[in-house]
């Protein structure tokens, strides 16, 4: 008897595995007059005074003799504004509901130290403040997005520091402002008010924090994005609470925040990782499909007509600090997990954007899923660095809605879609569609039809490499790079394309 269970497993997953690899999944673009635009926030960045991400991350400091503007480096300046960063969010997380702005500006030498205490108990001395920052964002070509202190700040705190980077004519904070060397405001029109208010922002309640976020909203101009704390991950409490009792003209935004870890106590080594971490990992990512539907159905309820923003401001895989490094300081290497990672989520990002118009990956520099690493003078992209550089043809463009069924990706008699699909066309009438393959062994053949969308020639770009385990290092930057696809025909009008083992893919037809 058990014999023949076995063997009927067996059986099962030997037709599974040749499923996977012989079919052929059929997928239709649906040109919808009443598509939405992709936000190009979406795309948007995080950086928190957290470990390496600010110093010896994106500010070496004016004296150093790595080549710097103001103290932030060029090279980092560079690579961002090649990926087209469209935000940057930033004192934290969990720093910015410890952090009070008056300390960072001014003369350096007079500004006080804080301890952080977040992030490893180290001295922080202030030397990066707003006009560091919102003059980096300047040189970036990014929108600031500035997250408030809730937690052990004031309501006048917030709404001062709203006046010193926005006002325009005379006050009180517009003059600091003026004396300390800048005359025109930045116009800063995303503020978040607090960060993880369940958690490190305060621990309070729902109910609790909807008040607060009232009280700190009404000292806020109307015209700048106000951004509530959002849920963790599945707490749809959270946001019915929210939504309820949170006047919609006073709410432009509501944030999410889900990470991709297998095990809060036992998350894993970033680059040393199992088959079964790797399926857990991108089962945890996946599941963001399912956090932003129900969230969007929630928000849907008391906002029917779309004009709140879900703003996904802390998504990305979490593993375990790289070996030898302060675990305080959170730095991970980034590998082709991350790559099909960041593809499939900016994928449900995309297919999304009629709600969620803003999202933060965490973080740009030297943190968690980091697009760019540096050690020292050297500075490398991560495959996540070149996923977000492939995607940005997305953004500004208008969604081209996707219908499909996924083959599966099975382990251990466990199932995830192994493909995922977005697509859009922009200004020009590019057509672009960017497919993600998770499968860790299998291939999967993949039929477009792009009859009716106008485009003819079709280009490919693809990110993989021979082990999901690889990644770029110091040593060799270049190990995993964009390279030309071919693996694609155009059958009058039908586009049969074979996406190799976790591989993120890049069409674009003109
Ligand atoms: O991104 C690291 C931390 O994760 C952030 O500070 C916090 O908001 C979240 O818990």
């Amino acid at each position: 008897m058990k014999k023949t269970l076995l063997l009927a497993f067996l059986v099962s997953i030997c037709a599974d595995i040749s499923f996977a690899q012989n079919q052929i999944t059929a997928i239709t673009l649906v040109s919808k007059t009443d598509a939405p635009v992709i936000n190009k926030n979406i795309y948007g960045h995080f950086a928190e005074h957290l470990g390496r991400s600010i110093y010896g991350g994106f500010f070496v400091g004016d004296t150093s003799k790595i080549p710097n503007t103001n103290g932030v480096r060029n090279d980092i300046v560079k690579a961002l504004k090649e990926l087209k960063i469209p935000n940057l969010r930033w004192p934290g997380g969990c720093f910015a509901d410890t952090y009070h702005w008056k300390d960072g500006i001014g003369p350096k030498e007079n500004r006080p130290t804080i301890v952080n205490q977040w992030w490893g108990g180290v001295t922080e001395d202030n030397s990066f403040g707003t006009h560091d920052f919102l003059n980096m964002c300047e040189l970036l070509g990014a929108e600031p997005y500035l997250s408030g202190n809730v937690g052990s700040g004031t309501v006048q705190e917030l709404s001062e520091w709203v006046q010193y980077a926005n006002y325009k004519g005379k006050s009180p904070m517009s003059d600091l402002r003026k004396k300390n060397g800048r005359a025109e405001p930045w116009k800063v029109n995303f503020w978040g008010i607090g960060n993880e208010a369940w958690g490190c922002g305060g621990n309070m309640t729902a109910d609790y924090y909807a008040n607060e976020y009232r009280k700190y909203a009404t000292f806020m101009p109307n015209d700048i994005v106000r951004i509530a704390s959002g849920a963790n991950s599945d707490n749809y409490n959270w946001t019915e609470t929210l939504m309820k009792n949170i006047p919609a003209n006073m709410l432009g935004g509501l944030a999410l925040h889900h990470y991709s870890v297998i095990d809060w106590n036992k998350k894993g080594d970033g680059v040393d990782f199992t088959e079964d971490q790797y399926f857990a990992t991108m089962k945890e990512a996946l599941k963001m499909e399912e956090l932003v539907t129900k969230h969007s159905a929630i928000m849907d309820k008391y906002d029917p007509n779309k004009k709140i923003d879900l703003v996904v401001d802390e998504w990305g895989g979490w593993y375990d600090v790289e070996k030898g490094t302060n675990p305080g300081f959170l730095y991970q290497q980034n590998t082709m997990r991350d790559a099909v990672l960041a593809g499939s989520t900016l994928n449900i990002f995309n297919n999304h954007a009629d709600r969620v118009r803003m999202a933060n990956l965490a973080q740009c520099v030297n943190v968690l899923q980091a697009v760019i690493l540096t050690d020292k003078a050297k500075m490398i992209t991560t495959p996540t660095y070149h996923v977000m550089k492939m995607y940005n043809v997305h953004q500004g463009a208008t969604l081209l809605p996707v219908n499909f069924n996924s083959p599966r990706y099975t382990y251990k008699g466990e199932m995830l879609p192994a493909v995922s699909v977005s697509a859009s066309k922009d200004q020009n009438r590019v057509v672009h569609i960017s497919l993600v393959n998770i499968d860790s062994k299998n291939k999967n053949k993949i039929e477009i039809d792009v009859k009716g969308l106008g485009v003819k020639n079709f280009t490919g770009t693809i990110l993989t490499s021979a082990k999901l385990q690889d990644y770029n290092s110091f040593e060799v930057p270049n190990k995993i790079v964009p390279a030309v696809f071919k693996n694609f025909e155009n059958k009058s009008g039908k586009l049969e394309i074979t996406v190799p083992p976790f591989s993120v893919v890049v069409l674009e037809g003109k």
